[in-house]
């Protein structure tokens, strides 16, 4: 392989883990990011707020009832989705290593999502999956980005390749175990992703993950978005419809755009 030595060691790192933590490529476009969340939801409440950003974030649920929250998410979400630069600012804050780990001509997806956790709330729980269980292309990575300190059971978890690999070897015996008897099961083995504010987190979305009830005092505030090499397979999410190229380079231009002289 002729990848540089930082190159490999994030390559090795991903492998591994199946993930890598690290601080984000571009702290000016984080910035950016949280302002426009912070006047989003001063937006959503009518409210002008006088907290720091992390602590109107962290203590949301104190502002926003259980009932309100999908609605409130949606209103955010729609909010982030129609800002113009939003998604060339997310990508920013993970080039490099995106680069390293997909390529650097790259699809993203159309629309970035939101997540936000209750302390307690068990109403927006992802059960147990990976995301190619139910038709993504195994080629997609999730940039998933907290605008608060996610740690404990307000970060996610995910299964590690080598017991990601045995349950998938065994997963016809686990036919017809419901998702609460699958997490028990791989509970022991999962690892929970401690990623801050100021730092993002990549995966690969083909491992089982999930998260459960946030027993932690605070908010998760986490937005994910998905990215593959332009050219590497798609699954049930296409090009145009659900991703878009975002850096097409010129000779793959060109090639698309080529005929031969007709005779
Ligand atoms: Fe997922």
């Amino acid at each position: 392989m002729f990848l540089t030595e930082s190159e490999q060691q994030i390559s090795t790192e991903y492998q591994q883990q199946g993930y890598i933590i690290r601080p984000v490529a571009d702290t000016q476009a984080l910035a950016w990011i949280r302002e426009q969340f912070i006047g989003l939801i001063e937006d959503a409440l009518g409210l002008v707020s006088h907290d720091e950003p992390d602590v109107l974030l962290n203590n949301i649920h104190e502002r926003v009832s259980v009932p309100d929250l999908n609605a409130f998410r949606l209103k955010i979400i729609r909010g982030i989705n129609s800002i113009e630069n939003f998604r060339s600012m997310y990508f920013r804050v993970a080039r490099p290593y995106l680069e390293t780990i997909v390529g650097n001509e790259l699809a993203m997806q159309l629309r970035v999502n939101l997540s936000i956790q209750f302390p307690g709330d068990d109403s927006s729980l992802l059960p147990v999956h990976a995301d190619t269980w139910s038709g993504d292309s195994p080629f997609e990575v999730v940039v998933w980005l907290p605008l608060v300190d996610c740690y404990g059971t307000k970060a996610m978890y995910l299964l590690p390749p080598e017991p990601a690999g045995e349950l998938n070897r065994e997963f016809g015996e686990r036919a017809g175990r419901s998702s609460e008897e699958l997490y028990q099961e791989i509970a022991h083995r999962v690892e929970w992703l401690k990623v801050n504010y100021g730092e993002v987190l990549i995966f690969n979305q083909g491992l089982p993950h999930g998260n459960r009830v946030n027993e932690e005092a605070e908010t998760r505030w986490s937005m994910n978005c998905r990215f593959k090499g332009v050219f590497t397979p798609y699954g049930d999410k296409k090009i145009g419809e659900f991703f878009e190229p975002i850096t097409l380079r010129a000779a793959s231009r060109a090639g698309m755009s080529y005929s031969l002289p007709s005779l």
